[in-house]
C-alpha cells in the first residue's frame, strides 16, 4: 500500500492502474478538486505538489506519492483563510464557484510578475460565469462587498451566503458525495447521425469485471417524453425514449452499462457489439423541409408537416403597404451558430432508494420539480414516491433546463436496488447535451427618409436537431422581443423549427431572442447607413416607448408592459461613454481598421407561458429566520438576492436568514430557474411571503403588548411596540406558549411581465490581413430596475457579455456529417482571461412597478446585444457586413480579401 500526504494528513491507498491524481483524490473524498474537462484545459482540478500548481487530471496518481499534496481544503491555516481566499471573498470573485478552487490554487502561487501578466498567467484556468472581472479585482486587492446592515439589505453588495464554503472547498456540488455501494453508469453513444440498431450483443460487456447490468431499448419503459423542462409539458413534443432503437443524431445514447466503477462501466461500453443499419440523414433544416427528405421520426411523433415540428406566423398592419411607403429598404440574411453552454460542472445525477422506501435523486438541474413530474410519468410511479433535489449547482445557462441524466440513473437504481451515479464527461456535453438553436433569419426592413420604420418582415428557420424540446418556445421568443423592441405599424414574421439529424437544440441564455436580435440589430444598422443616419438616432427614433402596445407579429394582446422604462437612458449612457473614450488606441499599422458599433436588446421578463413559484419563511427560536424557495441557485446569485429581499422586508440583516433551495421535499413548488424568472417570479414569492410573515409577527406583537398595530414595527432582532422593545426570541417564546408558529407561505405567478433593456457599445480594431479582432472599448448599460445586489448584477452582466463575445468571436461547434469534430475545450474555445475585454457596466436608474422591490430580470438578456454590436463595429471599420457568426479570423480574412 502506498502512502500519500494530502493537506497534512497521511492516506494509505493504492491508485488504480492509469488513474489520474484528480480522481484518486476524489476517491479519498477530497471533493474540493473539481472536474471541468479531465483534459488539462480548464484548471478546475488544480492542486499543489510540493507547493507548485498542477492540473491534477494530467498527473498520474502514483506521482503524488512522497510529495506534499495540497488542495483547496488545505489552504486555510488555523481557521484563517489564505490571503487569496480572503481576496476572492472580498471581491466575490466567483458566481457558481465551480472554478474557484482551481483559480485560487493557481493564483495563490502568483508573484508580481504573474499579476502583471494575467492573460498569460491565467491561461490554464477557465471561468464561464464571471467574465473574469471579479477575479481580476481579487488579484488586485479590490473589495467589492459592503457591510450587512439591518434594514439596508436591498441594494447592498452583500456576499453570497455560501462564500466561505465555496472558497474553502467545503461546498458540496452534485457529485461531491460518497455513498456506500455506489454503482456507476455510462452510456454508449451513437457514432452515426441516423441509424437503426439491428443488434446489440451484451456478452462482451457483461464479461467485463465489475459490470453488473447492460440496458438497451428492449429493457426500458416505452413512454415518450421531452427532456425540456417547462411548466406546461404540452409546449414540447414527447419524442424521446429512455433508450431508443433508432439513433437520430451522432451522440445519442443507445445503451447503458452499470458497473462497480466508472472504468468498468466505460470498458463495458467499449465491449458492446452493435450492428447498425445506416439510414439517410439530413442536417440542413431547409433541405429537411423539402418533400422527400429523410424523416426524423415516425408518424406517431411527426405531423403532416413532416420534419417541420413547429411553424409560427403572424402579421400586424399591412407589411406590403409598409414597404411601399418606405424610402429605403434593406434585405439580407443573417445566421447564428450552434454553441454549447459549457457550464463548468457537467451534467450528472445520483439516485438511490432511501430508508423511507422512496426514490431520491440528487441532480444538477435548473428545475427539480418538473424533473420529478417527468420521472414519475416515465417510471409510472406517483410523484410522492420521488424526491428530487439539488445541492450546489456549477452553472446552468439553460443547459440544465433539461432532464438528460436523471431518467437513466433512476431507472437503473430501481432495477438494481443500489445507488447509481452518472457523471458526464466534457465530450458528452458537446455531443450529447443540447445546444443553442442554430437559426437563419432573413430580415427585410423599410423606413422613411427620416428613419421612421414602415415595415419589418422576418423569416426564421430554426434547426431544432433530432428532438424538439424548446423548439417551439425558442422560435416564439425569436419572434417576440426582438421585433417588439421597435415601433412599427406593419410587422410580419414567419418561422419554422425543423427536425434534422443534428445534436438537439435547447434552452440557452437569451433563448431564441439572441438569434433574431443579432439579425434585426444588424439590419437596423444597415438601414441607418443607407439613410445616412446615426445608429443611436435611428434606434431612439424607433424604439418602443411607454404607452405603446408592446407587440411583435401577433394581434392578440400581450401581458408585457412597462413597469419602468430605461432604454433612453441606456442609449445615452453608452453613447456618452463611447464618445468620451477610454484612452485605448488601435494598434499601430496600416492594416488595422477601427470601428464603433451599438446594439440594443429588449427582454420581456419571463416566458409568455405559465411559470409559478412558492416560498415559505419562518421565525426561528433564536430570533433568526429560515427561508425556503424552490428555485435553483446555480451561480445566478438568486439565493443571495432572495435573502436580501426577505431581509429588506423584515428589517433584519441578510446573514440572519438561512435559506434552502430547490428540493421537492423541503421547499415549495417552483417551475424552475430559467427564462429570467428568478427575480420576478420566485423573488416575488419571497417578497410577499416575507411581508406576510412580517404582518404575522407584528399582529402577534400588537396583541401581546396591547400596543396599536400601527405602533409596531420590526427592528432587526426585535419588535418595537410603542416605547417597548421586545426581542424576537422573547416573542417566539411567547408564541410557543399559545401554540402560535411564526410562519408564512405564499405563491407567485408571472403575469403581467415587465420589460428590461440592454445596450452594448463596442469600439474595436480589426486586422485586415490576419483577421484578428481586438476589443478596444466595451460599454454595457442595463435597464434592470433596482439592482437588489449591484455587485452581483454587475457580475451577471460581466458573465453574459463575456459569453456574448465568445459567441461572436471564438466559439464554434464544427460538425462533419453531424459528428462534432472539436468536442474539447481546447478546440472549442470559450473565452479565457486573455480573450475577455473588461466591460464598463452601467445601470439605468429605474425602479420597476411590477417587479418585486423595484427589480427586473437581469442575468439573461445581457448576452443579446453583444454579437450585433461587434458586427456593427466591424461594418463601421471595414465597410463589410459580417452576417454569419462567429467572426473567426479566417472568415474575416476571407471576406476582406474576397475579390
Ligand atoms: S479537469 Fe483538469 S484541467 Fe479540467
Ligand atoms: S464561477 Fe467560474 S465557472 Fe462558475
Amino acid at each position: 500500500m502506498s502512502t500519500f500526504e494530502v493537506n497534512g494528513r497521511s492516506f494509505s491507498a493504492e491508485p488504480q492502474p492509469g488513474q489520474c491524481l484528480r480522481t484518486f483524490l476524489r476517491d479519498l473524498e477530497v471533493f474540493g478538486v473539481k472536474k471541468g474537462c479531465d483534459a488539462g484545459d480548464c484548471g478546475a482540478c488544480t492542486v499543489w505538489l510540493d507547493g507548485k500548481p498542477f492540473h491534477s487530471c494530467l498527473v498520474p496518481a502514483f506521482r503524488g506519492e512522497g510529495r506534499k499534496i495540497t488542495t483547496i481544503e488545505g489552504l486555510a491555516k488555523n481557521g484563517e483563510m489564505h490571503p487569496l481566499q480572503k481576496a476572492f471573498h472580498d471581491a466575490q470573485a466567483f458566481q457558481c464557484g465551480f472554478c474557484a478552487a482551481g483559480m485560487i490554487m493557481t493564483t495563490a502561487t502568483f508573484d508580481q510578475t504573474h499579476k502583471d501578466d494575467l492573460p498569460h498567467a491565467l491561461k490554464g484556468n477557465l471561468c464561464r460565469c464571471t467574465g473574469y472581472r471579479s477575479i481580476d479585482d481579487a488579484l488586485h486587492g479590490k473589495v467589492n462587498i459592503e457591510d450587512d446592515v439591518a434594514g439596508r439589505a436591498c441594494g447592498a453588495s452583500l456576499p453570497n451566503p455560501f462564500t466561505d464554503a465555496i472558497l474553502t472547498g467545503k461546498a458540496r456540488y452534485t457529485m461531491d458525495v460518497a455513498i456506500e455501494g455506489l454503482l456507476h453508469l455510462k452510456v454508449l453513444r451513437s457514432p452515426h447521425a441516423h441509424a437503426r440498431i439491428t443488434r446489440i450483443d451484451r456478452t462482451g460487456a457483461l464479461a467485463v469485471p465489475g459490470v453488473v447490468a447492460v440496458y438497451t431499448s428492449e429493457d426500458v419503459p416505452h413512454r415518450r417524453f421531452s427532456s425540456a423542462l417547462h411548466e406546461d409539458h404540452l409546449v414540447d413534443p414527447d419524442d424521446i425514449l429512455l433508450l431508443d432503437s433508432v439513433a437520430r443524431f451522432a451522440g445519442q445514447r443507445i445503451a447503458a452499462v452499470v458497473a462497480e466503477s466508472e472504468g468498468a462501466a466505460e470498458a463495458g461500453c467499449r465491449a458492446l457489439e452493435v450492428e447498425y443499419e445506416i439510414l439517410p440523414a439530413v442536417f440542413d433544416p431547409v433541405a429537411a423541409m423539402e418533400p422527400g427528405a429523410p424523416l426524423l421520426h415516425d408518424k406517431d411523433v411527426l405531423t403532416d408537416s413532416g420534419n417541420i415540428f413547429c411553424d409560427l406566423q403572424g402579421e400586424i398592419g399591412d407589411v406590403a403597404q409598409g414597404f411601399k411607403e418606405a424610402d429605403a429598404v434593406h434585405e439580407a440574411t443573417y445566421s447564428t451558430s450552434r454553441v454549447q453552454h459549457v457550464h463548468l460542472e457537467t451534467h450528472g445525477s445520483i439516485a438511490w432508494k432511501g430508508d423511507d422506501n422512496r426514490w431520491h435523486v440528487r441532480t444538477s438541474s435548473q428545475g427539480p420539480f418538473v424533473v420529478q413530474k417527468k420521472l414519475a410519468h416515465i417510471m409510472g410511479i406517483p410523484t410522492r414516491d420521488l424526491h428530487v433535489f439539488t445541492e450546489r449547482v456549477g452553472g446552468g445557462f439553460g443547459g440544465k433546463q433539461e432532464m438528460v441524466s436523471e431518467d437513466l440513473v433512476l431507472f437503473a437504481t430501481m432495477k438494481l436496488g443500489r445507488p447509481v451515479k452518472w457523471e458526464w464527461t466534457r465530450e458528452e456535453e458537446f455531443i450529447g447535451a443540447t445546444t443553442r438553436h442554430q437559426m437563419t433569419t432573413r430580415v427585410k426592413i423599410g423606413a422613411r427618409r427620416d428613419g421612421t420604420l414602415t415595415a419589418l418582415d422576418v423569416h426564421v428557420v430554426s434547426n431544432t436537431g433530432a428532438y424538439g424540446g424548446h423548439g417551439s418556445e425558442t422560435l416564439g421568443a425569436a419572434m417576440a422581443s426582438p421585433l417588439a423592441a421597435y415601433r412599427c405599424d406593419n410587422k410580419k414574421g414567419v418561422g419554422y423549427a425543423v427536425y434534422t439529424n443534428m445534436v438537439p437544440g435547447g434552452g440557452f441564455r437569451g433563448y431564441g431572442a439572441s438569434q433574431t436580435t443579432f439579425a434585426i440589430e444588424c439590419a437596423i444598422d444597415e438601414l441607418a447607413r443607407i439613410l445616412g443616419l446615426d445608429p443611436f438616432a435611428m434606434r431612439r427614433k424607433n424604439v418602443v416607448r411607454p404607452g405603446d402596445n408592446v407587440e411583435s407579429i401577433w394581434k392578440e394582446p400581450s401581458d408585457a408592459s412597462f413597469g419602468s422604462y430605461g432604454i433612453d437612458e441606456c442609449l445615452d449612457i453608452v453613447e456618452r461613454a463611447l464618445a468620451k473614450g477610454n484612452g485605448v488606441s488601435r494598434p499601430d499599422g496600416a492594416d488595422w481598421a477601427e470601428g464603433t458599433g451599438v446594439a440594443l436588446a429588449m427582454l420581456e421578463c419571463g416566458p409568455p407561458t405559465e411559470h409559478r413559484s412558492g416560498a415559505e419563511m419562518k421565525l426561528l427560536p433564536d430570533g433568526t429566520y429560515h427561508l425556503a424557495v424552490g428555485s435553483t441557485e446555480m451561480g445566478n446569485g438568486i439565493a443571495t438576492a432572495h435573502r436580501q429581499m426577505a431581509a429588506a422586508i423584515t428589517g433584519t440583516r441578510a446573514s440572519d436568514i438561512a435559506i434552502t433551495n430547490a428540493d421537492t421535499d423541503r421547499t415549495p413548488y417552483d417551475t424552475g430557474t430559467f427564462a429570467s424568472t428568478g427575480t420576478v417570479v420566485s423573488g416575488k414569492a419571497v417578497h410577499i411571503t416575507a411581508q406576510a410573515l412580517c404582518d404575522d409577527i407584528l399582529d402577534f406583537a400588537s396583541r401581546h403588548t396591547g400596543a396599536d398595530r400601527d405602533q409596531c414595527r420590526l427592528d432587526n432582532d426585535a419588535v418595537l411596540c410603542g416605547n417597548r422593545r421586545i426581542l424576537l426570541t422573547e416573542l417566539f417564546a411567547a408564541g410557543a406558549k399559545v401554540d402560535h408558529r411564526f410562519a408564512a407561505s405564499r405563491k407567485a405567478y408571472l403575469s403581467p411581465r415587465t420589460i428590461a433593456f440592454n445596450v452594448q457599445g463596442v469600439r474595436l480594431a480589426v486586422h485586415r490581413v490576419t483577421g484578428e479582432i481586438r476589443i478596444l472599448h466595451s460599454v454595457h448599460a442595463a435597464d434592470i430596475g433596482r439592482p437588489i445586489n449591484p455587485m452581483q448584477c454587475r457580475g451577471q452582466l460581466d458573465g453574459a457579455v463575456a459569453m456574448g463575445y465568445g459567441w461572436a468571436l471564438t466559439e464554434n461547434m464544427v460538425h462533419d456529417e453531424g459528428r462534432m469534430v472539436n468536442p474539447q475545450l481546447r478546440n472549442y474555445r470559450i473565452p479565457a482571461f486573455a480573450d475577455t475585454p473588461r466591460t464598463d457596466i452601467f445601470f439605468a436608474g429605474t425602479h420597476d412597478t411590477i417587479g418585486p422591490l423595484g427589480a427586473k430580470s437581469q442575468g439573461e438578456c445581457g448576452i443579446n446585444p453583444i454579437a450585433p454590436a461587434v458586427s456593427n463595429a466591424l461594418a463601421d471599420a471595414t465597410g463589410v457586413r459580417f452576417a454569419h457568426l462567429p467572426f473567426t479570423p479566417d472568415r474575416i480574412f476571407s471576406k476582406l480579401t474576397a475579390p
